[in-house]
């Protein structure tokens, strides 16, 4: 048995969605526990391809058991989307294979109204959310005005609630935001619609993994986002509004920190960054633009295009010790293939003094030169490396120096998008 957390390490998209597929095929229960659907990953599978915002991508493999935790944020619209693009390929859920939080709290139609206003009215400033209503659904669960997906089991108290609850928020968009205000009954009404499909979905989550956990399974926690987007340890304000760190699985799943064996954090061989906020490492030149071309990077949510640069080493270091990581995964070995030198950022200097360790201040951070070691690069793998061993010279120099420096093994190397591109020194479960 083995609990075994995998987390981003950087600015999301890390490829994370990759390594849980490989993983998941070893894993009894795959489990998120943070964020909501402003994560995603496109998955190819048969040729098809298959978008996943919500659903643990754990599903398409037959005999894995999913859980949406209590931690995660759940818009039942595209919730309702992704059963049905999974069924039309398919896939089979019920509520055996897949089993949602009653606490998880539902994102409503006038978090993404605010969410989109929000950023509207901070202009120059705005964060670059993916307006999904992520935020605006987190306040309401601090500010303990949510409604969680179980508040829908007794259907006339939710209408209650929801009442009480937009007479305020059509105050807020109306009065603060100038925006229009939405209706009560039609919201009330698709509630009515989602509460039919979703109830024998719904039950104590903690209670399941703790039964798996009992039966010595193998579970798999599924982070979403990455570290430098955690909301207290990465570039505040420039994050999502929940813990992104490997601690979020214990809170957001219902878990207990001696029940964790080991915590992967995934990176990238270079780093991207969607939305707004410094980053130290980004390039504004034709070899930023190779990389993005290289790698593909647009999102998978809203389709931007990500921002490119070099491997932050200092963040790295910092991510490895607020996760607790115990192996890194590294992906997109291979888009660097090709180039002429390869950097990685290993200390920031500001004002004449150098630090290597990370700073959360933004301005201060936005004011710092990254120090670089450069590399050599490598030519593109002809074949697929069998081992680390039989990669080019330099990419084993390139991977030794990213351990030494990130404190943490390399213990997966991801050289291809496919499924069999992958050089993995250790057995996880
Ligand atoms: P929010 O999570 O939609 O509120 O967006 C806050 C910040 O997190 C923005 O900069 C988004 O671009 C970023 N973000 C949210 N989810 C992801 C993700 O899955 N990958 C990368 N960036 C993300």
């Amino acid at each position: 048995m083995s609990n075994v957390i995998i987390v981003g390490a950087q600015w999301g998209d890390e490829g994370k969605g990759k390594i849980v597929d490989l993983l998941a095929e070893k894993a009894d229960m795959v489990v998120r526990f943070q964020g909501g659907n402003n994560a995603g990953h496109t998955l190819v599978v048969g040729g098809k391809k298959i978008v996943l915002h919500l659903i643990p991508s754990g599903i398409l493999h037959k005999n894995v058991a999913c859980i949406i935790g209590n931690g995660v944020v759940i818009d039942l619209d595209v919730l309702q989307q992704e059963f049905e693009n999974l069924t039309s390929h398919g896939y089979s859920i019920d509520p055996e294979r897949l089993r949602i939080s009653e606490n998880a709290h539902l994102i409503m139609p006038y978090h993404k109204v605010l969410d989109q206003l929000s950023e509207k009215q901070k202009g120059d400033q705005k964060i670059g959310t993916t307006c999904r209503g992520i935020g605006p659904a987190y306040i309401d669960k601090v500010a303990r005005d949510g409604l969680r997906a179980g508040d829908l089991i007794d259907f006339k108290s939710f209408e209650t609630r929801l009442r009480e609850v937009m007479n305020f928020k059509n105050a807020l968009i109306e009065k603060i935001y100038g925006g229009k205000t939405l209706e009560v009954d039609p919201i009330l009404k698709s509630m009515q619609q989602h509460r039919e499909w979703l109830l024998p979905y719904l039950c104590n989550t903690s209670v399941a993994i703790h039964k798996a956990q009992l039966q010595k399974k193998h579970i798999l926690f599924e982070g979403a986002q990455g570290t430098s987007l955690d909301v207290d340890h990465g570039t505040y304000p420039y994050v999502t509004s929940s813990n992104t760190v490997s601690g979020a699985a214990c809170t957001g799943a219902g878990i207990g920190p001696k029940d964790i064996d080991r915590v992967i954090g995934v990176i990238k061989a270079y780093t991207t960054r969607v939305g707004s906020g410094p980053f130290p490492t980004e390039l504004h030149d034709d070899i930023g633009d190779t990389i993005c071309k290289n790698g593909n990077e647009f999102g998978s949510t809203t389709g931007r295009q990500r921002r490119c640069g070099w491997l932050d080493a200092v963040f790295l270091r910092h991510a490895v010790r607020v996760n607790g990581i115990t192996d890194i995964a590294m992906t997109k070995l291979d888009v660097l293939s090709g180039l002429k030198e390869i950097k990685i950022c290993t200390a920031y200097e500001r004002n004449g003094e150098k630090s290597d360790t990370f700073i959360s201040d933004i301005n201060m951070l936005g004011a710092s030169k990254p120090i670089y070691e450069t590399f050599a690069g490598w030519p593109a793998f002809s074949a697929q490396p069998k081992s680390i061993e039989d990669c080019p010279t330099q990419v084993q120099h390139f991977l030794k120096r990213v351990e030494e420096l990130a404190e943490a093994p390399v213990t997966m190397l991801s050289t291809g998008p496919d499924r069999l591109e992958n050089l993995v020194s250790t057995s996880y479960f």
